[in-house]
């Protein structure tokens, strides 16, 4: 077994195991990914503030977010088909999240169903919804959502059209692929047994688990996009979502925000919070990187909403330049998506690991006893974004 110290191990892992297409789709952005490498460049660019006897003999990395106690300051964003990257591949994250006492946050187009999550996880999870046309369908999920115990609902407003992915387009990922792409993916499958005898040939059929009616099968992207645009409503507005509110008595967390007013207007619908994010560099190739943004949004709503923030969060060291940004709490996409593909559910429970140990150690090195204290003060300023 390879040792893997870092989330950057993890991907090379991915890399190794899954078929070409499929780890492009994780790993790729939207256009010539410019905003996906600004989401890491920026992190790179911030600078911590080392401190020296301060008498911190040890770090907690225990935070609260939107009412609920998280061992460290990370949830497992929402990452769609994440049961293509390993079998039942949702059920093993929600229940390495859940062992790591953090959220897990399920995506509506995931390949278990909110209901297979729920009778695997032994911790409430959080469930993501995309603005749907069909609002009977919307109420549907929500319902089911709430009936398997999900406090959180994200609702994900970054998408209303599906931005090009150039990996996918070349792929045959991303429209319809050509009778040789599709054989060049079948034998590229071949190529990597261990994927293909534990998820297509290792378990039970692959569909989109929470869209059965909507999607039949869910073994192309190409399933996903003609759902996406056929039900995804690019017409929605800030003042449609007063029925969302009515539906979901917990908390609502609108994901997707960049913009300063675009977070007012959260709170103007009566959202709990906000999570700052450019979906990982996947959609308006060209937008700022979430942390560069992030300051500003905490100014103008952070006495409303509660701010998350995600987009190349790979390090525990990036945890607390989130936090210092002013971030409640971070999300991650490719981080635990990589080390699903790696190594399933200990893959997973692996990187939160890394990520806490790294966090207290940060910590420790920052001079401050917990997750809650890092603020601003804790970047040095010569390195601000
Ligand atoms: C493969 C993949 C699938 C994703 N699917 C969804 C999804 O279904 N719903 C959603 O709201 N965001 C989705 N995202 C975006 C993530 O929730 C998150 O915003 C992003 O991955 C954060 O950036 P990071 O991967 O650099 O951590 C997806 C991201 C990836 C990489």
């Amino acid at each position: 077994m390879t040792l893997a110290a870092s989330v950057a191990d993890y991907r090379l892992l991915a890399r190794r195991r899954l078929p070409r297409a499929l780890f492009d789709y994780i790993d790729g952005g939207a256009g010539n990914e410019l905003t996906l490498a600004a989401n890491r460049a920026d992190l790179d660019a911030l600078r911590l503030r080392q401190r020296v006897l301060r008498g911190v003999a040890a770090a907690g990395t225990a935070v609260e977010v939107l009412g609920q106690k998280l061992a460290q300051p990370v949830i497992l964003g929402p990452v769609g088909l994440a049961g293509l990257y390993a079998r039942r591949g949702e059920a093993q994250a929600a229940r390495a999240a859940a062992a790591a006492g953090v959220p897990f946050c399920l995506s509506t187009v995931s390949i278990c169903s909110i209901e297979e999550v729920a009778a695997a996880s032994p911790a409430p999870f959080w469930f993501q919804l995309y603005v749907i046309r069909d609002r009977g369908y919307a109420r549907e999920l929500l319902a089911r959502a709430r009936a398997a115990g999900c406090a959180t609902l994200v609702f994900t407003v970054d998408l209303p059209v599906f931005a090009t992915r150039y990996r996918d387009v070349r792929n045959g990922m991303a429209g319809s692929a050509t009778l040789g792409m599709r054989l060049a993916r079948a034998w590229d499958a071949v190529r990597h047994a261990g994927w293909l005898l534990d998820v297509p040939l290792g378990g039970r059929p692959l569909t989109f688990g929470n869209l059965a009616r909507a999607v039949p099968s869910a073994r192309s992207l190409e399933a996903m996009k003609g759902w996406v645009d056929a039900q995804f409503d690019p017409a929605i507005a800030w003042r449609d979502l007063g029925w969302l509110r009515e539906q979901w008595p917990g908390s609502i967390l609108i994901k997707g925000v960049l913009d300063v007013d675009d977070a007012r207007a959260a709170a103007g619908i009566g959202a709990d919070g906000v999570l700052v994010s450019n979906h990982g560099g996947r959609q308006l190739d060209g937008a700022p990187s979430a942390i560069s943004v992030l300051p500003r949004i905490v100014e103008a709503v952070g006495d409303r909403l509660e701010v998350l923030v995600d987009g190349g969060i790979r390090s525990g060291q990036d945890v607390a330049k989130a936090l210092a940004c002013g971030a409640r709490a971070v999300m991650i996409g490719r981080a635990w998506a990589y080390a699903l593909a790696a190594r399933g559910e200990a893959g997973v429970g692996e990187v939160l690991a890394l990520l806490r140990r790294e966090l207290e150690v940060t910590l420790m090195l920052l001079g401050v006893e917990g997750a809650g204290q890092v603020d601003a003060t804790a970047l040095d300023g010569a390195g601000g974004v």
